[in-house]
């Protein structure tokens, strides 16, 4: 059967962080191991680009909110690689077909009288991007990130949600295994139980307008979750290529983070049934990374772990390594850099890298690297053997059934098992000891130890992708990639392995993961091409249709009159700034904000959920240049 394994698409309104980093590396664990295993798989991931949020940030710089999302893009592309993540499909939600199908879906269910316009007046938290009730808020705020909302009174269009409670809660009843961890099922029963409200999937264009419009009512644009969730079907062809589509999407398979159960186990499911189709065959909510002291990670606390900054000191290898097996799945994680240290030098540099090094370097100091024979009856001729043998031949097949049944943990667990009895039988047996007495029966043991060398790196090699290449060249590139005892071709030559996982000296390294923090710093060569200069507000007025933007001409001095979109409005009444002495970012290329073209940006303060424009003394002459 085809398999697809999608990642929740990331909001593009800021850098991309360790979460991001986590999801991208367990889908593409997961996707690696199900090829590993012969099957036929798709894994996507992407960016979630319309919203309040992305848009606010647009608007805050001053920038087009395409063009916005455009300059962030890299951010997360390079993070992927840096990751080695190996996805098929990188989807944007801005593009051209995206937008198309979310129309098409929105139509259909128009036209069912699913979707249908009523009154609303409710809580909106921007940062979840979520309406909530009344009740549904926790002291006043967002409950799930505690966060102020505000309150959103407007003519929306909704979802019926309702209409397909009974038959969700029916197939949840049936399908056991749909979400897991199994306990997030009981949460989405009791989300279900309370009864499910109308969905509001729309905003007013001129409040909001970075969305997709709404086909029967051009006021209106969807954004967010309508928009968002659809990506998983529109990215395999949905109503583009049917062959396609319908060979992976019934071995669907999301995973997310325990934030946005509600919207993937509630919102989505009823959303397909409203269009006709098959839920994914799974869910997989994984917990969130904290800090040091099970604290969540702030920049403020200077606990927020930089993922790009480990792997370039570390390498990607050890960094997945870290992430998979320190996170049970389903639970929450914590990532400190002494956990970190110590799972690479205990289990890679240790356990894996130790056995790497003994085992190739008997071989090739006494048998001229040349692979020795095995054993032809392990049972008789070494107890040893035999023990070994069987012990990787009950364990293979259980490795792969946790995988199938997304228990990683017990996955890992089982091949770190494997490489510590291995470890074991070569201290029991000393074939550095046997040598001197017995070079074929030292042959064995080194054979039997190779093998389990050559297991464990298949098996290890959808989550260490980039050390799995050069345990290859220790092979030669001649390794058998079947994941049987035995295969391994006795005659054959093998390269000493060179020191794979070095060990981290702790001493040497820096308690706090400090170079996270200092991400941002610039060269003065940088900061000198930005050209700030005094300026002052000659117009100011409203743009049409937008609450968020004030247009205004401001004088630069010797005949230098610029237009700027600014994002003030909320904060200023365009009288309140006529005649003000400020300062202007002046050398940014002009953008394109609601059709108008901006020639700058005028520089700021945010305090809090206030704004104010950074004042200069009025007797400053104009157009002088920030040194
Ligand atoms: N755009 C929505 C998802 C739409 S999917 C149709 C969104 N984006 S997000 O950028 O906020 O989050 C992306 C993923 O990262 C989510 O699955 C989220 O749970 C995960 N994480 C964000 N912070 C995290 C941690 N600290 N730890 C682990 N994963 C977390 O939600």
């Amino acid at each position: 059967m085809k398999k697809y394994f999608t990642t929740a698409i990331s909001y593009v309104n800021g850098k991309p962080h360790l979460g991001h980093a986590y999801e991208a590396i367990l889908t593409d664990v997961f996707t690696r191991y199900n090829k590993l295993f012969g099957h036929d798989c798709l894994m996507l991931t992407g960016v979630d680009e319309h919203g309040q949020k992305v848009y606010d940030v647009a608007v805050e710089k001053n920038m087009d909110p395409l063009e916005y999302c455009d300059s962030l893009i890299p951010d997360f592309t390079n993070l992927l690689k840096a990751s080695d993540v190996d996805y098929d499909i990188f989807f944007r939600t801005t593009t051209d077909s995206h937008k198309k199908n979310v129309q098409a879906i929105l139509q259909k269910l128009y036209d069912k009288g699913d979707i249908y316009k009523d009154y609303y007046e409710g809580n909106y938290c921007t940062p979840c991007e979520t309406f909530y009730t009344e009740k549904d808020l926790q002291e006043g705020k967002c409950p799930e990130c505690g966060r102020e909302t505000t309150i959103i009174k407007e003519e929306n269009y909704f979802f019926n949600m309702a209409k397909y409670a009974d038959k969700y809660e029916e197939f949840l009843n049936t399908h056991d295994d749909f979400i897991f961890p199994k306990f997030r099922k009981n949460e989405v029963l009791g989300i279900l139980k309370k009864g499910l409200r109308p969905l509001c999937i729309s905003r007013k264009k001129e409040k909001m307008p970075w969305g997709i419009e709404i086909p029967f009512d051009k006021d209106f644009v969807t954004y967010v979750w309508f928009d968002a969730l659809t990506n998983y079907i529109n990215g395999i062809g949905y109503l583009t290529d049917d062959e396609k589509f319908n060979s992976y999407w019934s071995g669907a398979v999301h995973n997310i983070g325990k934030d946005i159960l509600l919207h993937h186990c509630v919102y989505w499911p009823t959303m397909l049934m409203g269009m006709g189709l098959d839920l994914p065959k799974k869910i997989v909510v994984h917990g969130f990374w904290m800090g040091e002291g099970g604290k969540k990670m702030s920049k403020s606390l200077g606990n927020v772990i930089d993922p790009i900054g480990l792997i370039d000191k570390y390498g990607s290898s050890s960094f997945r390594f870290y992430v998979l097996r320190e996170m049970s799945l389903g639970h929450d994680g914590v990532f400190t850099k002494e956990f970190f240290i110590n799972r690479h030098n205990n289990e890679l540099a240790n356990d894996f890298g130790n056995l790497l090094n003994r085992a190739t370097h008997m071989v090739v100091n006494n048998f001229d690297g040349i692979i020795p024979e095995p054993a032809k009856d392990p049972t008789k001729e070494t107890l040893f053997c035999g023990v070994l043998k069987s012990n990787v031949e009950i364990m293979l097949p259980q490795i792969k059934q946790y995988i199938y049944d997304f228990e990683l943990n017990k996955a890992l667990d089982g091949i770190m098992k494997i490489i510590r009895d291995t470890n074991k039988y070569m201290e029991d047996t000393a074939p550095w000891k046997i040598i001197l007495k017995d070079k074929k029966l030292c042959g064995y043991v080194l054979y039997n130890a190779l093998e389990c060398v050559r297991i464990c790196s298949i098996l290890l090699s959808p989550v260490i992708p980039k050390k799995f290449e050069e345990i290859k060249d220790i092979f030669n590139g001649e390794m058998p990639t079947e994941l049987v005892f035995g295969k391994l071709e006795p005659g054959k030559k093998i390269n000493k392995a060179v020191s794979l996982f070095p060990k981290i000296d702790k001493e040497k390294e820096p308690v706090k993961i400090k170079e996270v923090v200092q991400d941002n710093l610039i060269g003065i060569e940088d900061f000198g091409k930005v050209e700030i200069k005094t300026g002052k507000i000659i117009k100011a007025e409203n743009v049409e249709d937008s609450n968020r933007l004030l247009l205004t001409e401001v004088d630069l001095g010797n005949g230098d009159v610029r237009q700027i979109v600014a994002g003030i409005a909320k904060f200023y009444q365009p009288e309140d700034i006529l005649n003000k002495h400020i300062l202007v970012a002046s050398n940014l290329k002009p953008a394109t904000i609601m059709g108008i073209e901006s020639q700058g940006m005028l520089l700021s303060i945010k305090k809090g959920k206030k704004l104010r424009l950074v004042e200069i003394d009025e007797e400053l002459p104009l157009g002088k240049k920030l040194v």
